[in-house]
């Protein structure tokens, strides 16, 4: 049994995040989407909301759950038996960041791997902080997040 999480923010979930979704559920068993809880940063979008956007979203994807955590991401890999940490890349401008984070939980847990998975081309441009600000300015945000997003960014952000 081949368990990969994907951790993040989710905040919220867009299409390239679901795209990475789908492509590691033809890699492992099971995916778990990982929401954290206790960030460094402040979130736009509640712990209940982004864990319901995640649910509604991926609710007919039999290999994929949707958790959350706080404390150390390898940390709670372990309790999830996972083999292996999944990120998604974009551009040269992440590398940095997911380098040092993959070295890090790389030194804390030589076990787990974590496995890039480069964005597909028609996601490159897209971000969570894009979205809301499209949404909240009044633009579309049609094609960029799965549509029980879409439904929540129409009541506002927040
Ligand atoms: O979607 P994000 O905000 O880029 O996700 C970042 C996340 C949640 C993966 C990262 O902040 C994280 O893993 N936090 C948990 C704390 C941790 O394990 N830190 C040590 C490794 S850098």
């Amino acid at each position: 049994m081949k368990t990969a999480v994907y951790p993040g923010s989710f905040d919220p979930i867009t299409n390239g995040h679901l795209d990475v979704i789908k492509r590691a559920a033809k890699l492992f068993d099971k995916v778990i989407v990982a929401v954290i809880r206790n960030p460094g940063k402040t979130h736009n979008f509640s712990l209940a909301d982004r864990l319901e956007m995640l649910k509604q979203t991926v609710a007919n994807f039999k290999k994929v759950e949707v958790g959350s955590f706080e404390g150390l991401l390898v940390d709670y890999a372990k309790s999830k038996k996972a083999s292996s940490i999944i990120r998604g890349l974009r551009a040269v401008s992440d590398f940095d960041y997911e380098f040092q984070m993959a070295l890090t939980n790389r030194k804390m847990a030589p076990g787990i791997e974590t496995i890039f998975f480069m964005t597909d081309y028609k996601y490159s441009y897209l971000s969570s902080s894009f979205v809301k600000q499209i949404a909240a300015l009044g633009g579309s945000v049609v094609g960029m997040v799965p549509s029980p997003v879409a439904r929540r960014l129409k009541k506002g952000v927040k």
